[in-house]
């Protein structure tokens, strides 16, 4: 159960450029994994931890970091999708790091898209996540007014769990794109919930450009509560945000 008596302010750092937004979040991985090497990490997908990803894969080959004891969970998936397809999140941590590193497939946790109830695989994935203690969660937040931390879309509770979720309508429009036709993007995902994100040791929310600049606003100055599902990070003593100074320009 997340402590709601207590509210921490996080340490925010704003970077002059988002390459450097990429090299402290890579570097704070680097350095979980190297001081531990039986890491457990929770990460995100989407273009905000593509450049951390490319100098992980960098650190991997170059400096010998090795994931051979590290497992990760992926923070969401879309629902219902091939695991396979382009726009999948398994298609994306498999090109922008699975692939290119030395984790142990078995170790590495995404939730299924193919399920056949959602409900049901998402309560695997909680029961996988509450046997295991998370020593650091990388997050990105959603667009616009939408406030998510994975897609723990508006209205998320701070004791949320894993679970199948309907996407706002703001985040179908924003990565919709990413898809061959728009209108093919899923109406819902399966994420892991707020409180799976909270019991992490410590967190890391990463974030670049104009359009992340209200949504940091409202959820570091804002009222805590579940219209801005991001704001439930302050109940979490060890977050550190790194952002550029376009999405820093309302903080
Ligand atoms: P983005 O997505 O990195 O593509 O902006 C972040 C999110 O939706 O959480």
């Amino acid at each position: 159960m997340t402590d709601t008596t207590q509210t921490y302010k996080p340490v925010i750092h704003i970077m002059a450029t988002s390459a450097e937004v990429d090299e402290m979040a890579a570097n704070l991985v680097a350095k979980q994994v190297v001081e531990k090497p039986h890491s457990y990490l929770t990460l995100p997908t989407g273009q905000t931890p593509q450049g951390m990803y490319k100098l992980l894969v960098s650190k991997h080959i170059n400096e010998k970091l090795d994931f051979s004891a590290v497992t990760i969970f992926n923070l969401d998936e879309y629902w219902p999708i091939k695991k396979f397809h382009e726009a999948s999140y398994a298609s994306y941590m498999k090109s922008n790091l699975i692939d290119h590193i030395n984790i142990q497939k078995a170790n590495w946790h995404i939730p299924n898209g193919e399920a056949s109830d959602p409900a049901i695989e998402a309560s695997h994935y909680e029961t996988q996540l509450q046997g295991v203690s998370i020593d650091l969660a990388i997050l990105g937040i959603g667009p616009g007014k939408t406030c998510h931390i994975g897609f723990n879309e508006r209205g998320s509770t701070v004791d949320s769990e894993s679970r199948y979720i309907k996407l706002d309508e703001e985040t179908k429009k924003t990565n919709s794109v990413f898809f061959p036709n728009a209108s093919d993007i899923p109406e819902g995902a399966i994420t892991q919930g707020v409180a799976d994100i909270l019991r992490a040791k410590k967190i890391v929310l990463i974030a670049k450009g104009e359009g992340k600049a209200w949504g940091l606003h409202r959820s570091i100055y804002g009222p805590i509560s579940a219209d801005a599902p991001a704001s439930f990070l302050r109940y979490h003593p060890h977050l550190t945000v790194i952002i550029d100074k376009a999405a820093a320009r309302m903080l």
